[in-house]
């Protein structure tokens, strides 16, 4: 049987979104236990977040043939995610919320949906950037900061290696614009 087109595909799928759904949310449980004051259990919660997030890394590999998809891929996979957030789900979401009265979650809604679409443009131009092998050069000088140390560098090319901490070319940013 086909893998992807299995049932145990789709429910790998199912068991990393609960996961990453469950780790998130002891995150935030452990934020409000540590706001009241109960370290103990903001630590369980914490422990607990990690262990499902390792669980929700798993299911993902498992699908994948035992490793991460590729950088590319999760950057064409992020892209398609926001642009159904925006194009579909949060603007329907505000519509529905418009129409049974709660103007409040309908405005949160589309504010949603534009950060979701400015997402979308950030993880296509990232993708586009890394596929043409352009992540770290531009035809123009440009400001290249060192996300390490904070080195400044402004050339065409970001450096092959930060010369004050030594990291490596990908730990470069563009400043210019974009995240
Ligand atoms: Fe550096």
């Amino acid at each position: 049987m086909d893998f992807v087109s299995s049932q145990t595909f789709a429910n790998l799928q199912t068991a990393y979104q609960d996961e990453l759904m469950a780790s998130s949310r002891y995150r935030f449980f452990a934020a409000r236990a540590d706001e009241d004051g109960k370290k103990s259990v903001a630590m369980s919660f914490g422990r607990m977040a990690d262990r499902a997030m390792i669980h929700a890394s798993v299911c993902l590999k498992m699908q994948h043939g035992g490793v991460l998809p590729t950088t590319l891929e999760n950057l064409r996979a992020a892209a398609k995610c926001e642009f159904g957030e925006w194009t579909h789900k949060y603007y329907i979401c505000a519509q529905t919320a418009r129409e049974e009265g709660f103007l409040e979650s309908a405005a949160l809604f589309d504010r949603l949906a534009d950060i979701s679409r400015y997402h979308n443009v950030c993880f296509c131009n990232l993708a586009d950037a890394l596929s043409e092998e352009r992540l770290f050069r531009r035809e123009e000088d440009t400001v290249w900061m060192c996300l390490a140390c904070g080195y400044v560098h402004t050339h065409m090319a970001a450096p092959e290696k930060c010369p004050v901490c030594g990291k490596a070319q990908g730990w470069f940013e563009d400043l210019s614009g974009g995240e």
